[in-house]
């Protein structure tokens, strides 16, 4: 096995890298968690936690271990974190050679793992917004407050697809789509690391999960995945190459298999793919003991020994091992005994020193504090409630029920009213969120944010549990008394394999709730909290008026009650399709044959809301959509404008969407793509031209030769429900987009 060579040498590095033993190299490899140091048994520390010197000696003094992670039961405060941060670097400044630790967290919708910091939306939420503004937004404020509590690698943000709507963690996503991920992504990244890591207001971003972890067959979490290279190639890697483009310095890895290869196993993709062809030269880390599992759950190993081997070939840098010492171990015996190279080890520890420095972390640690006065302060509560506003979609809005009238009567009822679980979701002050509501947080809850606007207007019976505890009889009484019903319905918090579920139908007692509310001819307003799309086929026609939250943050509340009183004007759009059935999950990118229906077959496309969609309290109209030609030649730019008019009564945002169609190709085409993208605002009566410009690279696609090519003939574009159409001549050749 020969190992690609890194191109640029940096003196400090090649001295440093000089002076270590094999055993110093092995252990830069080597990441534990927090457990390893702290008190207690792993999974299960004392609370609140406490550092273990001994522990710190064996695994800072003895192993050199290059990096640490995680949290422990409960997120900290900044000041707690910056304690734990300068114990671990008091135990490095007693090794021989004073290499820094890196430490790692999952702030994934902000500094999530730090009491006190500002939650954004999950990722899913936030690409409800399809604003690229608030993602940059979301990571630089991710980036600060994490720093703020001294910790220089966050795991986000996820780029994976949410292409399979039963995986527990699709709300982890940037949503189904390559462009809009891709996008999000790319922004989020530079609003975490900026032009230089090593500011103390940046870290390092690392995007997961490389690559095909969001689309497991069954839906469950970390089961096989099956994918062909082509669709690899055009859907899964784009929104990863945008993010490495963007500047990413780690990259995950996905801790499933892909057609019956573990990823963490696989040298194709951690190395041909990531390293060769897509140029990454930074850190690739392995998810949670998943060099373990290549032996004791995937069983392509038939020891831990043999599991390392096989990673380390592959082209993994660092082992996220994360509980013992196992993976040094093993390490070291394979150089010794002549199995691996030291010079391989080499490879990876340059490139970990070279992160550590980039990161400023030979110069210290910690950041002194008083770098960080705007941690958790007005400027960066108001951009996440800005976040949290635009993360709502509003599905249906029958008969105009919303916004709600000024002398309504109101019973909120539903297991997510009343809880900041729904709102938050997993990776919340802990792994599966569990503790949210009990932090005294300051946040209301969507019946404290509705009980601030509507006071004695409002009445409250949560009729069903998440737990299936029911008094529905409560709530149908209630609502004699009132003008309307705000249901609010959804999923607690969990990630994982926690969040594996069988049915994606919404639970049979929020169903019950909403048929039982519906007799007494209330209008019914919809409020969905949730990580995914569960099925509301049963209910749907029933409520009046739907507003869907995939996970909006902890200010979540706040702005559902804005948007029901009519403060805020919707302007989400769904970043998934809203499937109908459990047995017809395509995505809107579906292939013709997929919607036989167009056909006059049965069967077809029905979901119960398509991605894109989502209504506003004003209307817009598109009208002069204009082609800068009809007829290009493959370099040629197109220009493509459209003009948009707020025609309603109040200012709004619109998401101006551009979808193309290549009507005819050697590949069976999807029916339409998303292409460009842009978020704007309107004063009521006013107008705006959007422009937009494609290119070659738009109307390429992955090929029978498993290569991007661009093929000449028709293609259709679309934005709303103007469409025009242009044709690529024929001169072009084939072509690597
Ligand atoms: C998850 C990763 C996460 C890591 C560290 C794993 O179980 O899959 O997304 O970053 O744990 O906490």
């Amino acid at each position: 096995m020969t190992f690609p060579k890194l191109t640029c040498m940096d003196q400090f590095i090649e001295d440093l890298l000089a002076k270590m033993t094999l055993a110093e190299k092995a252990g830069q490899m080597t990441q534990l968690t927090i457990d390893t140091i702290a008190n207690g048994k792993a999974y299960k520390l004392d609370f609140p936690l406490k550092l273990n010197e001994d522990k710190l000696i064996e695994v800072v003094q003895e192993y050199a271990v290059g990096s640490m992670l995680n949290v422990g039961p409960l997120a900290h405060s900044p000041e707690r974190w910056r304690e734990i941060m300068d114990a671990i670097a008091s135990r490095v400044a007693k090794t021989r050679l004073k290499i820094p630790i890196l430490y790692g967290i999952d702030s994934i919708h902000g500094a999530s793992y730090v009491m006190g910091a500002t939650l954004f939306p999950q990722q899913l939420g936030l690409a409800a917004s399809w604003n690229r503004d608030l993602a940059r937004k979301m990571g630089e404020i991710s980036a600060y407050e994490t720093k703020a509590a001294g910790m220089p690698w966050a795991f986000s943000p996820v780029l994976d697809l949410g292409r399979n709507p039963v995986w527990p963690r699709i709300w982890e996503t940037f949503g189904e789509d390559v462009y809009l991920a891709g996008e999000l992504g790319s922004a989020t990244v530079r609003g975490m690391q900026g032009d230089d890591i090593g500011h103390p207001h940046k870290l390092a971003a690392c995007l997961k999960h490389f690559l095909g972890y969001g689309v497991p067959l069954s839906g469950r979490d970390r089961t096989p995945a099956y994918v062909p290279a082509r669709q690899l190639a055009e859907y899964h890697v784009p929104p990863f190459a945008k993010a490495l483009a963007a500047g990413a310095a780690t990259v995950m890895i996905n801790s499933g298999e892909m057609n019956g290869i573990p990823v963490h196993s696989d040298p194709a993709i951690l190395t041909d793919l990531l390293r060769d062809e897509l140029g990454f030269t930074g850190l690739v880390v392995t998810d949670w003991e998943d060099i373990q599992y290549l032996h004791s759950r995937h069983r392509v190993a038939e020891t831990q020994k043999e599991a390392v081997r096989l990673a380390i070939e592959a082209g993994i840098d660092m082992s996220m091992v994360p509980l013992d010492f196992t993976f040094t171990d093993y390490l070291i015996e394979l150089v010794e005994e002549g199995t691996i190279p030291e010079s391989r080890l080499d490879l990876s520890v340059r490139r970990i020193l070279q992160l550590k420095k980039d990161l400023g972390l030979f110069k210290g640690m910690v950041e002194p504090e008083d770098q960080y006065p705007l941690f958790a302060g007005a400027e960066f509560k108001e951009a996440s409630l800005e976040a949290s506003r635009e993360a709502f979609v509003l599905c249906k809005n029958e008969e105009a029920n919303l916004p709600l009238q000024e002398a309504q009567k109101v019973l909120l009822c539903g297991p997510a009213a009343d809880t900041l679980r729904s709102l938050n979701g997993g990776w919340t002050y802990s792994w599966q969120g569990e503790l949210t509501d009990e932090q005294s947080l300051p946040y209301a809850t969507v019946r404290g944010a509705l009980q601030a606007q509507l006071g004695d207007r409002l009445k409250y019976e949560k009729a069903v549990s998440f737990s299936g505890e029911m008094d529905i009889a409560a709530a149908v009484k209630a609502a004699k008394d009132v003008d309307v019903i705000v249901t609010c319905l959804g999923e607690s918090s969990y990630t994982e394999f926690y969040g594996n579920i069988d049915d994606l139908r919404l639970d049979q007692a929020q169903i019950d709730l909403v048929k039982a509310l519906a007799t007494t001819g209330k209008p019914i307003i919809l409020v969905l909290l949730e990580g995914r799309p569960r099925l509301i086929t049963e209910i749907a026609e029933l409520c009046q008026a739907i507003l869907v939250g995939f996970h909006p943050g902890n200010e979540g509340g706040q702005a559902v009650a804005e948007i029901l009183t009519g403060k805020t004007c919707p302007s989400g759009k769904l970043p998934i399709t809203y499937p109908k059935y459990p047995n017809a999950l395509s995505t809107y990118d579906y292939k013709h044959p997929e919607n036989l229906e167009l056909q006059g077959v049965l069967g077809g496309f029905k979901p119960q809301f398509e991605f894109g969609h989502g209504l506003s309290y004003t209307t817009f109209s598109y009208s002069n959509l204009r082609l800068s030609q009809s007829s290009i030649h493959e370099n040629d730019t197109i220009r493509v404008s459209v003009e948009v008019e707020n025609t309603g009564k109040v200012k709004g945002k619109e998401v101006v969407q551009l979808y193309l169609s290549d009507l005819y190709a050697s590949i069976t085409p999807p029916v339409k793509r998303l292409k460009r993208f842009e978020k704007i605002e309107l004063e009521a009566g006013a107008s705006k031209t959007v422009n937009f410009d494609l290119t070659k690279d738009d109307l390429a696609f992955v090929g029978r030769e498993n290569r991007w090519i661009v093929e000449p003939g028709t293609f259709k574009l679309r934005i709303s429900s103007l469409s025009a159409e242009f044709v690529l001549q024929k001169t072009s050749k084939l072509a690597s987009a």
